[in-house]
């Protein structure tokens, strides 16, 4: 797949690409790129904000400028194209990112991820360029680069291949195969720490009161979540 990210703050990714899963994902020929929205900026002096109509503090991130950015990225009207990719907007008051748009996004062939700063994008991103309008959370961050790095995260380790251990993405957290509840408890070595020892049916061998405990510990994880 390849993910495209539009920010105003690109060396923030550097650190992000240069991790094993990320480097995984790029070796199988999946392509994350990260697109400086000043770069392409249709304004003079490197402009890409402005004031708020009705006033009010800050400054608001401009269409015009977005779509600018998203036009040279991809050669087309991206208001005419839209649709042809999933184009995320980030945002605090966006639907909520789960397991499930994780996985939803991970069977994209395109994906773009839309950061914003300062007072946010002017409305008219979110409704004429986004498909998607996603928040990470009930929380209002500075930008949108840790909440990019956050949803191209959950993605890219769903890619096969990509943790370098299939199974790891399976069975997890919010997983179908865990009827979307936590994951269980895990443990590992030393069996005794500081007097606090590890459920002895882990050691029992037998894998069919362990997969029983696992599901049932998932499960009451659920409920009481
Ligand atoms: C300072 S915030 C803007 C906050 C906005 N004025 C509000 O009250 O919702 C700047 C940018 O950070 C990103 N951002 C902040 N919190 C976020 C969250 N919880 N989820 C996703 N993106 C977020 C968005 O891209 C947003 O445009």
């Amino acid at each position: 797949m390849k993910i495209d990210v539009f920010t105003l703050f690109p060396g923030w990714f550097e650190f992000f690409e240069g991790q094993r899963h990320v480097r995984n994902a790029v070796e199988l020929g999946h392509e994350l790129t990260v697109v400086d929205l000043r770069s392409t900026t249709p304004l003079r002096a490197g402009q890409v904000d402005d004031t708020p109509y009705g006033g009010g503090a800050g400054m608001v991130l401009r269409v015009d400028v977005v779509e600018a950015a998203l036009r040279v990225r991809w050669d087309t009207d991206p208001v005419e194209g839209r649709g042809s990719r999933r184009v995320v907007a980030l945002s605090a008051s966006g639907r909520p990112f789960d397991d499930a748009l994780a996985s939803e996004l991970a069977g994209e062939d395109e994906v773009a991820l839309l950061c914003g700063r300062y007072e946010g994008f002017d409305e008219r991103v979110h409704e004429h360029l986004a498909t998607d309008v996603v928040s990470i959370g009930p929380y209002v961050l500075a930008g949108g680069e840790l909440a990019a790095m956050v949803v191209c995260d959950a993605v890219l380790r769903k890619l096969p291949g990509a943790l370098g251990h299939e199974s790891s993405a399976v069975e997890e957290s919010f997983s179908p195969a865990l009827g979307g509840a936590p994951e269980y408890p895990q443990y590992t070595r030393p069996a005794d720490w500081r007097g606090h020892g590890v459920p002895a049916v882990l050691s029992s061998g037998d894998h069919a009161r362990v997969r029983a405990w696992r599901l049932e510990q998932s499960r009451q994880r659920a409920d009481s979540g």
